[in-house]
């Protein structure tokens, strides 16, 4: 039997990503991981309930929006909308996509605290900690930078060495200084919060026990129990944007602290707007679900400062919490400059079906913790030998003849061996989407789409065409296929949503759910004409995004933390180039590293197949022209440029691109208000002088 048993109320969360940044394919793994399995259990019949909202607290987001020139909330409500739309378009639904930087999140984080205090688990400590004296604000860690301890690398974060890969306190690297302001940051004393997790131990142990965790990840909380808990840092001091602590005048939660609470705010939303019980989700002793999908990098928030919270506040604890791996891409961590570091704009740009990722990442998907990989040339095989190749292939070899042949009527077999499998598949193709087996269902389905491709091309449905008298069989033939077709595409609907959609109107059949297993199309049935579903990945396809996002090396995307590896810094790299004017200093000693020219653009021409390029051949007074690639070509006619003087950076390492080397840059100004605009010297300069 497919419907499973009772009904069951289930929560479910994804981690809210930070609103400082594009989301990205690495955040699209968690995203579309859960969006399945919550498509899967609505089908199942249970009722679910899946919230998400922007974590929107903290210094980078408080920084950030002063660079930009607007407040925090001007940023936050715009990245609102543009992950909203991302999601939306990649087709995952929430029931509520909200905001940590709400009312019921605030009244929600200060009501926990003052439990936690009343419960004695909160104590104050005065700790010594980095200060920027210019900009007069306490420094994260992330925003001192200085000379690396070990391998004298310059200008590393506070934390760790990019260079050498050495993690350290702040407090050793040599010459530091504040990323924000240049200045050195002296050491200054201040009264923090703590929640008390030393004390909570005992609790923790007993609920890692209870089955909450995959099993990597109770082994991981047995190694933290192993080195201690120490005493959880709630507090930050002003300027901060977060939420004030209660009678504590100047100090905010740590972003931390609310983000969790979100969840829960969230779903506050929600049940206000639908009129559901909170209460009944959040009690203590709930009977319902609350499952956590989540990065493995955010394992210790969840696994351990969340139960903890929930717990010493009064609170039911996650059912389970559900970590996945990173996401690399051609095998390597996402790169801005082999291109691999994709924004899922850039993907919808390019690509444009959203479904085909989906339908990848689920092929890649297990219960474990494990990285998954994005081969673009295995995604491109995989799209289209599966899903134009097998799956598709069912219904454009056969729906034609039943419209043509028969206006469109059904009329099945009494008896059909391959049907009658793909039926008896459901149990255990449940069971595999359940355990978040993506992988092994699609396996699975795609043994079935094999059966039911066996099952026409041994019936040929062509050739009967051709002979008189057939008639009969051709059309059972005919329909026993479109009724294997309705089977995979009930199994593939929690992965392809919108394409389910599209073929339940082709078909002529009301929204699938699990229990339409037991059904069937039946004879007399009118079906739709048959309109072509999806087409192939054009290879160019990909090879054009890849070469887009290498040309947009200039871009500041803001890189969220978990559930991707990137080649960038994680959290994002704030400070920009073009925040030296705002922000971080360089000495004098590296801006004359930069040879910056007068040259003559003696020649300008397109590049066929770039579409951001144009090629300029550069005189600066050399023996040979150089030639540079310049993402410009939004902006100027080449042969408008011919003759003029610009700015180069003459001792840029030549970089091999697609079209050629590249041997310097242009410069040219640009922001979200238009450019790029290339610089022009005042009248005088001559072609080949150094710009000092
Ligand atoms: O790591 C991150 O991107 C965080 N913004 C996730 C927060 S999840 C939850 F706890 F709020
Ligand atoms: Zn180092």
């Amino acid at each position: 039997m497919s419907q499973s048993n009772s009904p069951r109320k289930i929560l479910v969360t994804s981690a809210l990503p930070y609103a400082n940044g594009s989301i990205h394919l690495g955040h699209l793994v968690e995203y579309i991981q859960t969006d399945i399995w919550v498509r899967f259990q609505k089908m199942q019949g249970h009722t679910v309930h899946y919230v998400c909202a922007d974590d929107t607290h903290g210094t980078p987001i408080m920084l950030r929006a002063e660079k930009e020139g607007i407040t925090p909330e001007a940023l936050i409500d715009a990245v609102h909308k543009e992950h909203a739309a991302d999601f939306k378009e990649f087709l995952v639904e929430f029931d509520n996509y909200y905001s940590t930087n709400s009312e019921e999140n605030k009244v929600l984080s200060q009501t926990i605290y003052r439990t936690l205090k009343a419960n004695g688990k909160i104590a104050t400590k005065t700790i010594e900690q980095y200060y920027d004296p210019v900009k007069n604000m306490f420094l994260p860690d992330r925003f001192i930078k200085g000379e690396c301890p070990k391998c004298h690398a310059k200008d590393q974060y506070g934390d760790s060495c990019e260079v050498c890969g050495a993690t350290y306190n702040p407090t050793e690297l040599i010459n530091a200084y504040s990323a924000v302001s240049g200045a050195a940051p002296i050491r200054k004393e201040t009264e923090h919060y703590f929640f008390k997790l030393s004390e909570c131990e005992a609790f923790l142990k007993d609920w890692t026990r209870s089955g909450t965790l995959q099993g990597e990840a109770a082994n991981k909380m047995g190694e933290w129990f192993e080195s201690g808990l120490n005493d959880w840092d709630i507090s930050r001091d002003a300027p901060y944007f977060g939420f004030e602590i209660p009678d504590a005048p100047g100090k905010y939660f740590y972003v931390w602290l609310d983000a969790p609470i979100g969840y829960m705010a969230s779903f506050k939303n929600l049940c206000d707007a639908q009129g559901l019980d909170f209460d009944e989700y959040w009690k203590q002793d709930s009977t319902t679900e609350l499952y956590h999908f989540i990065g493995k990098d955010i394992l210790y928030f969840h696994a351990l400062f969340w139960p903890a919270t929930l717990e010493f506040s009064g609170h039911r604890k996650p059912t389970q919490i559900f970590a996945h791996g990173f996401l690399t891409v051609n095998g390597e961590k996402m790169s801005k400059s082999r291109g691999t570091f994709i924004t899922a704009r850039s993907y919808l740009e390019h690509i444009s079906n959203p479904e085909y990722l989906r339908y990848y990442y689920a092929a890649k998907l297990n219960s474990s913790m494990e990285d998954i990989d994005l081969s673009l040339d295995d995604f491109t095989a995989r799209v289209n030998s599966d899903l134009v190749g097998k799956y598709i292939n069912i219904a454009s070899r056969t729906a034609g003849f039943i419209n043509k042949r028969f206006g469109g009527k059904l009329n099945l077999s009494a008896n059909n061996g391959v049907i009658a499998e793909m039926k008896a598949a459901a149990k255990s193709l449940a069971e595999s989407f359940e355990a978040r087996e993506y992988g092994r269902a699609l396996r699975e389905i795609m043994r079935l789409a094999d059966l039911a491709n066996g099952f026409v091309a041994d019936k040929a449905p062509w050739v009967m065409a051709k002979v008189e008298g057939q008639d009969d069989t051709l059309q059972q033939v005919c329909s026993d296929a479109l009724e294997m077709f309705r089977l995979l595409t009930l199994y593939l609907k929690p992965v392809l949503p919108k394409l389910a959609g599209e073929i339940e109107q082709f078909l002529h059949i009301a929204p699938l759910n699990w229990a339409s297993v037991d059904a069937s199309l039946t004879n007399g049935h009118m079906i739709h004409a048959y309109e072509h579903l999806i087409t192939r990945i054009d290879p160019k396809a990909i090879e054009a995004m890849t070469e887009a996002n290498k040309e947009n090396l200039t871009a500041t995307a803001q890189v969220a933390a978990h559930g991707v590896k990137t080649a960038s810094p994680a959290p994002a790299p704030i400070l920009a180039p073009s925040d030296a004017a705002e922000g971080a200093y360089i000495s004098i000693d590296d801006f004359t590293k930069v040879d910056l020219r007068i040259a003559k653009i003696v020649n300008a021409e397109h590049v066929e197949g770039a579409e951001k390029l144009l090629k300029l051949t550069l005189d600066i007074g050399e023996a040979q022209p150089r030639q540079v690639f310049a993402g410009i070509k939004s902006a100027y006619d080449p042969t408008t440029l011919v003759g003029r003087l610009t700015v180069m950076v003459a001792n840029l390492a030549p970089r091999k691109m697609k079209f050629g080397m590249s041997e310097g840059m242009v410069l040219a100004a640009s922001d979200e208000s238009g450019g790029p605009f290339i610089l022009s010297p005042d009248v005088g300069a001559q072609l080949g002088m150094k710009v000092k």
